[in-house]
């Protein structure tokens, strides 16, 4: 990898990826549906499910917003969700995380039938990824996004040692699981893990998403390595992400901004996923699920 230092724009490539989305979205005999559950009033899921909306209009997405207050019982969400399972004109379904925390969060993925589940977080999907790892269409939209950013800055990740950075398992064991299916020596590590530093600084590719605000400074990062920063703090309307890349700018080969890194690319994924779940919903070109 060259060291060169290089800022990835996550905007731009997230266009590119838009752009073919709309190309397909045209010839379609009908626009895809996606249906969003939001439920409470935490300002940043509130603020994420506006920018869902507003891209989603530019591609030919079209958008149900299901907006519940936070004294809705876990039932009635379930039975909102198996409404949305049955509804034919629905292609995709995706309940804004993080809910309130007197929810049961699995439970209600869970309940999200396989065949809409566009977050691709429900068991059976995330087994998709080892089992049929080379012809999956579907992947999780921040898998999605970094493989995205890979693909951009020719990065091959046969044999690259990557190290994840997570709070939550169903992001960082999923992902090392897939990655190392595709070749990779994919590790997952967590704040706390006494041994994080070695493995942040034994990585070809670094990926964090604890969302901690310039938790990664340059003592903890190999010389050249690309950097994909998923982690986004906000502080006094401000947004920062994981990685301090003033300090590591020196060092890095390649990083993801943040702001305009991986969230655009998110959230393009996003819309891919619910496309590829419409022609699976049609029977168009159906080759992806079992
Ligand atoms: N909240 C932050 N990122 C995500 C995501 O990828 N999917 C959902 N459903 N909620 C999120």
């Amino acid at each position: 990898m060259s060291n060169e230092y290089k800022l990835i724009n996550g905007i731009k490539i997230a266009e590119k990826i838009k752009d073919e989305i709309v190309k397909e979205i045209i010839k379609l005999p009908s626009r895809p549906n996606l249906a969003i559950i939001l439920i409470g009033d935490n300002k940043e899921s509130c603020l994420y499910v506006n920018i869902k909306e507003r891209e989603a209009r530019k591609v030919g997405v079209d958008t149900h917003l299901y907006k519940c207050a936070e004294n809705i019982s876990e039932n009635e969400i379930l039975k909102m969700i198996d409404c949305l399972n049955r509804d034919n004109l629905i292609d995709g379904i995706l309940v804004q995380l993080p809910l309130p925390k007197k929810f049961n969060t699995d439970k209600i993925i869970k309940a999200i039938s396989k065949e809409k589940d566009v977050d691709f977080f429900h068991p059976e999907n995330l087994k998709l990824l080892t089992i049929s790892h080379k012809n999956i269409k579907i992947l999780p939209p921040v898998f999605g996004a970094s493989m995205a950013i890979l693909q951009d800055i020719k990065c091959k990740i046969k044999n690259k040692k990557i190290c994840i950075i997570a709070n939550s398992d169903i992001f960082g064991k999923n992902f090392a699981k897939f990655l190392n299916c595709l070749g990779a020596q994919a590790e997952t590590t967590k704040i706390g893990d006494k041994n994080l530093t070695d493995k942040t600084k034994n990585a070809d590719i670094l990926i964090s998403a604890v969302g901690r605000k310039h938790f990664i400074k340059k003592e903890m990062i190999k010389e050249g390595a690309a950097l994909i920063d998923v982690g986004i703090v906000k502080e006094d309307k401000k947004i920062y992400g994981d990685i301090d890349a003033e300090d590591v700018k020196e060092k890095a080969g390649f990083l993801t901004p943040v702001p305009g890194g991986v969230g655009p690319l998110t959230i393009a994924m996003l819309f891919q996923n619910t496309l590829e779940l419409y022609k699976i919903h049609k029977n168009i070109n159906h080759h992806l699920l079992l």
